[in-house]
């Protein structure tokens, strides 16, 4: 399976800021067997739309909503991003969930949309520390995976990031052992909905300097990457921890 290496823009860089970085990072860049995925904030599409056609560099959006459109006032259509030529959606980011208060049935429900779209989407699950210091871990991710992909068409494209909560944003990286553990649980609960293999990427705190540790962990398919993912020189270096 192709690892696959994701930047999670969030909230940062306008269009000009996005078309800039873009540039800079083809110039950079050296294909590879593996895929480059970023997800830009809706207001910089056209921005990665324009800068990345025929690139082999891919590209969506934060979130979206489960209709294609109607009376959503704010929401981000899955379908336009499509029609722009993006080709993922990441849904159920601790954000989204925290801040934004997304439950795992619309998750569900905008998984399957993404999906009938033709795009693929990456569900983000994991575990908040109190959940993890409970000893509620499996029951957590077995939740957000059983609901999340209930809706879930086993034929078509889907991803998962397993993002520990605690390790977003924090510095605070998960250690091989607790990346390792949780990947061969998800792995194993995936399979246990029906699914056949599905890559599970790890997130939080991901830098150039853990990468290649992380990456050669049994489970790893890849990382979806927030801070280190904003200057084009570290994400580079997390794209090249294979090497
Ligand atoms: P981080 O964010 O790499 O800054 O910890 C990861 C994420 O939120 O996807």
């Amino acid at each position: 399976m192709k690892k696959i290496f994701a930047a999670n823009w969030k909230l940062h860089k306008n269009p000009k800021e996005s078309a800039q970085f873009f540039l800079e990072f083809k110039s950079l860049y050296k294909k590879d067997d593996h895929q480059v995925v970023f997800f830009v904030p809706s207001t910089s599409a056209s921005a990665a739309s324009e800068s990345l056609v025929e690139s082999g560099i891919q590209w969506g959006a934060q979130n979206c909503y489960s209709e294609v459109k109607g009376a959503f006032t704010g929401e981000t259509s899955a379908q336009v991003i499509g029609e722009l030529g993006g080709q993922w959606i990441l849904l159920g980011h601790s954000e989204r969930r925290s801040i934004f208060a997304e439950n795992d049935e619309l998750i569900a429900k905008k998984l399957q949309l993404v999906q009938s779209l033709g795009l693929t989407p990456m569900i983000c699950i994991g575990e908040t520390l109190a959940e993890r210091d409970a000893g509620n871990l499996q029951k957590v991710l077995e939740r957000q995976l059983t609901i999340g992909l209930s809706l879930a068409d086993k034929s078509k494209k889907l991803a998962v990031a397993y993002e520990p909560v605690w390790a977003i944003g924090t510095g605070r990286v998960a250690s091989v052992l607790q990346v390792a553990e949780a990947h061969q649980l998800v792995h194993s609960l995936i399979q246990k909905l029906g699914f056949t293999t599905l890559p599970v990427l790890y997130g939080g705190s991901v830098k150039a300097d853990n990468a290649k540790e992380l990456i050669s962990t049994p489970g790893v398919d890849g990382f979806l990457v927030g801070g280190a993912s904003l200057e084009v020189k570290s994400f580079l270096a997390i794209t090249d921890c294979l090497k």
